[in-house]
């Protein structure tokens, strides 16, 4: 296993490229089972969910071959089971239950489990499946679907934390190839959603309103192959920009989509931290001392709960009381107790934490829970005094394409040792 040694107090200062969006990538990876033709997606991040959606892809008879950013995917003839062991270990990996359905009418997918940021249901999944004609029994972990025919149908993809992301794109996958008419009322207006859409049409698919609550998917016969360049990670651009704030440096954003990610701009920018556009770029620069925040996470065009943890970082550096409340995953707070160990004051109740900032933080060994908690651990290294270990990165490759280099590139002093 690997660790990364931070030494801290060094402002980022520089220019940063952001890469393709992995929660884009995966569930567009899976719509490539749609079509016994040829696809290729561009500007794929080069992570460990991709090469590991790859192998599941690859578990079901695909082609796939991975060059640099570019991903093709010959899915010709294909099964309608998953590796139990590949699929059980990725949450994303749920999304090839609507391509199978979708393609061969019958699917037999492990059930994914839940993770660190709390119990992850699918119960939104099953229930659209089910309301365009699915018949689903869960057996010894499995989700056997089976569809003699997929009809179009009205469905309500609501939860009790709002929409669902992976559930709408599911649907979306399984219902391009229905008979009939499928609306999606209370449908995720994530920008992946959109993009997903986007590459669907491009397939041959009849989608509208992607973006808004309400999404029309008229089923058409087939789907043909398509090449597609997918969109910057915003999750990734605002981990560096709150980096940046969090360092006091100046770092210059290139290849992100600002109008993705505008609700953590706007909070940057509360705090006292200039957001500047400058040709096609956005400059990141803290513009005096930092204001006390008040974050609650939502549903897109909300403050995104991935970008959370970091936020947080970013409180502990702000003198007086913040207040972060997660609405999406109630219990997604692991990074707090890593915190503690360097110092940060951060108490919770229910779904809030509550921070007392302005202290510098000290170095100190800490561990990395899961992707975004591993971030913001990076990014607490990066301010506090002296060393600080984190434990555990494969997390964070997961879902940031060279993060260690990003940050030397704009003067952090980050190595990447294999842990002892
Ligand atoms: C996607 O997960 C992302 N994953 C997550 O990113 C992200 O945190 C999440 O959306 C929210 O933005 C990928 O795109 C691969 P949800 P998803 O279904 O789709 C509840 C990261 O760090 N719910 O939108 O699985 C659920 O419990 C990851 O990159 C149900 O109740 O999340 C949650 O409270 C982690 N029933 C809320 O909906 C369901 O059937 C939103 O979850 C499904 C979800």
């Amino acid at each position: 296993m690997e660790s990364f040694i931070i030494k801290g107090g060094v402002p980022l200062h520089g220019e940063v490229t952001i890469s393709g969006a992995k929660n884009a990538a995966l569930p567009m990876m899976a719509a490539t089972l749609l079509t016994p033709e040829r696809c290729v997606l561009r500007h794929i991040p080069n992570l460990s969910d991709v090469q590991f959606m790859g192998q599941i892809l690859t578990s079901v008879g695909a082609h796939v071959q991975i060059d640099g950013d570019t991903v093709t995917v010959q899915a010709g003839k294909i099964k309608g089971i998953g590796d139990y062991n590949l699929i059980r270990k990725m949450r994303g990996s749920i999304c090839i239950l609507g391509p199978l359905l979708g393609r061969l009418h019958k699917a037999k997918v492990s059930l994914p489990g839940g993770c660190v940021i709390g119990p992850r249901p699918i119960d939104l999944h099953l229930k659209g499946m089910r309301a365009l004609g699915t018949q689903i029994v869960l057996q010894q972990g499995y989700i056997c679907a089976t569809a003699p025919k997929l009809l179009g149908a009205e469905i309500f993809l609501g939860g009790r934390n709002g929409p669902t992301v992976l559930g709408t794109a599911n649907v979306m996958m399984a219902a391009v190839l229905a008979e009939g008419v499928t609306t999606i009322e209370s449908a995720a207006c994530e920008p992946e959603v959109v993009d997903l859409a986007q590459f669907l049409n491009e397939m041959g698919a009849k989608i509208t309103g992607a973006g808004s609550p309400t999404i029309t998917v008229t089923g058409v016969g087939e789907l043909h192959g398509a090449d597609h360049v997918v969109i910057p990670d915003r999750i990734e651009a605002a981990t560096f920009a709150i980096a940046a704030a969090a360092t006091n440096g100046q770092v210059t954003i290139r290849g992100a989509r600002s109008d993705h990610f505008q609700a953590v701009l706007d909070k940057l920018r509360e705090a006292g931290v200039t957001t500047e556009t400058k040709s096609s770029a956005l400059v990141i620069r803290r513009a005096g001392e930092l204001k006390p925040m008040d974050v609650t996470t939502l549903p897109y065009a909300g403050f995104p709960t991935d970008a959370q943890a970091q936020i947080m970082v970013l409180m502990t550096a702000t003198p007086g009381i913040s207040i972060v409340t997660e609405r999406i995953f109630e219990s997604r707070f692991m990074h707090i107790s890593e915190l503690a160990r360097l110092g940060a004051n951060i108490a919770v109740e229910g779904p809030s934490a509550i921070v007392k900032g302005g202290s510098l933080l000290n170095g100190a060994p800490i561990m990395a829970s899961d992707l975004r908690a591993s971030a913001a651990l990076v990014i607490a290294g990066l301010i506090a005094a002296g060393t600080t270990r984190v434990n555990r990165i494969y997390h964070v490759d997961r879902g940031y394409e060279k993060i260690d280099e990003k940050l030397r590139a704009l003067g952090a002093r980050i190595t990447r040792v294999q842990s002892t």
